[in-house]
């Protein structure tokens, strides 16, 4: 057909068990009146908790939406605004949020933000800006999906996993860190930085200052970059609390050093503040060059005026941000017991974990085999018979089979807890089936929803029994 490489290639990874989870659920996805028996959405990492919140927030401070300063209108000043550099006041806004959920133990100079559309865009700008086609960065496993598309799609640049596993909670060892760079330097390939999610996406937890300092000796005896992806930062719901990579920097006295000039930030208003659509993300380097570069590339990718007049507003409204900030993390810690609560109903553990929009479960019990191929087996069943899109650790690029990330914070809590009712039925039928293929092939979600309504009438006419008593 002629096209280019880029349009034929399959490094994208749409094929991926994570987004076509995406589009089952797009065929049939559950709503309570309309769909009762469709698939619920647990494959996707948004925060839907603290809506209310920012719609108070914008009904209190009704200018800000409206292309209006004190009562004045401004829409042609935001129509005709196009400097890649963004607004300053934004920015300005921007750091001061960062630094506040940071608890304020490190700051950030707005003149070495760089605004970008989302993280997804400041990843894969800051990996132009680092690396040349074929060149590698290494990652922990498992990693979110996404960074196969973004990290090397378009860029050329190879992912080479550092392997962690289930032995030490998935944590990052310096053998897995020598092994990775030693895999990539055998292959000729040349590894120009360390990619870490923090909190981990998909794992659910913050990075310990050990293997924060380990990351940085890294990067720093081998001269190579650290990317650190703090796009949850926001979202830490339990102690340990969170130290970005910055904090440690500050604490090793790493004020004027080379490797300081080694270490980038990529934030996003995705996951904190629950806004994907309104792209809206950061690179943030202490590296003038890369500042400079990534500037100039973000005009592929730049955050629209009014968005960023808008949440100058709201962020730099400190009283708001501060109680957003705690309330938010309030609703997940809640929602994470749910869920975490749910499945151990149901005898399913989940690595324990204090961050993040989902839980990284563990089903290996389930698998008829300790293969990806049981793994793909038992995510079909989930996802057709169950009616619950979760995202199998395989797509995670997990070592293990049998690991599962469920997101909970993108639905109602009536919702999750359907989900964890439909989930525990499946558990049960299998232990109670001395077939479990024969349960396999029978399951199926309308099966389950005569189970609970039995259930519930049962439930339900007891209690009017217990009424009658007391009465
Ligand atoms: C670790 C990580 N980085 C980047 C992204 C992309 O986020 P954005 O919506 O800001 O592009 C996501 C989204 O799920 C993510 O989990």
């Amino acid at each position: 057909m002629n096209l280019s490489s880029k349009a034929t290639c399959a490094s994208h990874g749409q094929d991926s068990s994570y987004f076509l989870g995406w589009q089952e659920y797009e065929k049939n996805p559950y709503d309570e009146v309309r769909n009762p028996d469709g698939i619920i959405q647990m494959g996707l990492a948004e925060n839907q908790l603290s809506f209310d919140l920012l719609e108070s927030w914008l009904a209190e401070n009704p200018d800000a939406a409206s292309f209006r300063r004190n009562g004045e209108s401004i829409f042609r000043e935001l129509a005709l605004f196009q400097d890649y550099h963004g607004l300053p006041a934004f920015k300005n806004a921007l750091a001061k949020f960062m630094a506040e959920i940071r608890g304020n133990k490190v700051s950030f100079d707005p003149r070495n933000l760089v605004l970008t559309a989302g993280s997804t865009s400041a990843n894969e700008a800051l990996v132009f800006c680092l690396a040349e086609p074929g060149d590698a960065f290494l990652l922990p496993t498992p990693y979110y999906p996404g960074f196969d598309r973004d990290l090397k799609w378009r860029t050329g640049v190879e992912i080479v996993p550092i392997q962690c596993t289930s032995s030490n909670g998935f944590r990052i060892t310096k053998p897995a860190l020598e092994e990775a760079y030693d895999t990539a330097r055998n292959r000729n390939i040349r590894v120009k930085g360390i990619l870490v999610t923090n909190p981990s996406n998909p794992l659910g937890i913050t990075l310990s200052d050990k293997e924060l300092n380990l990351l940085i000796n890294f990067v720093e005896s081998k001269e190579i970059h650290l990317i650190s992806d703090e796009i949850y930062s926001g979202t830490v719901f339990n102690s340990p609390r969170f130290t970005s990579v910055m904090e440690i920097l500050l604490d090793r006295n790493y004020v004027d050093t080379e490797v300081r000039n080694r270490v980038h930030i990529v934030y996003s208003l995705s996951k904190d503040l629950g806004l994907p659509g309104f792209r809206v993300g950061a690179i943030y380097s202490n590296n003038p060059m890369v500042v400079a570069t990534a500037t100039k590339m973000s005009s592929f990718g730049l955050v629209s005026s009014q968005t960023q007049y808008l949440l100058s507003a709201m962020l730099s409204d400190e009283k708001f941000a501060k109680n957003y900030v705690v309330e938010n993390q309030k609703r997940l810690k809640n929602r994470h017991m749910m869920l975490v609560q749910g499945m151990e109903d149901a005898g399913i553990s989940c690595l324990e974990s204090n961050a993040g929009l989902f839980s990284w479960v563990d089903m290996r019990h389930l698998l008829e085999s300790d293969t990806f191929e049981a793994e793909m087996e038992l995510w079909k069943k989930i996802v057709y018979d169950v009616g619950l899109n979760i995202s199998p650790g395989s797509s995670c690029h997990c070592l293990e089979p049998g690991w599962f990330r469920v997101c909970f914070a993108n639905m109602s809590e009536e919702t999750l807890n359907l989900a964890m009712q439909r989930l525990k039925s499946f558990v049960d039928s299998i232990y109670q089936s001395n077939d479990s293929y024969g349960f396999f092939h029978n399951f199926s979600v309308k099966d389950s929803r005569r189970r609970l309504l039995k259930k519930w009438v049962f439930r339900l006419s007891s209690s009017d029994r217990g009424l009658e008593r007391d009465r």
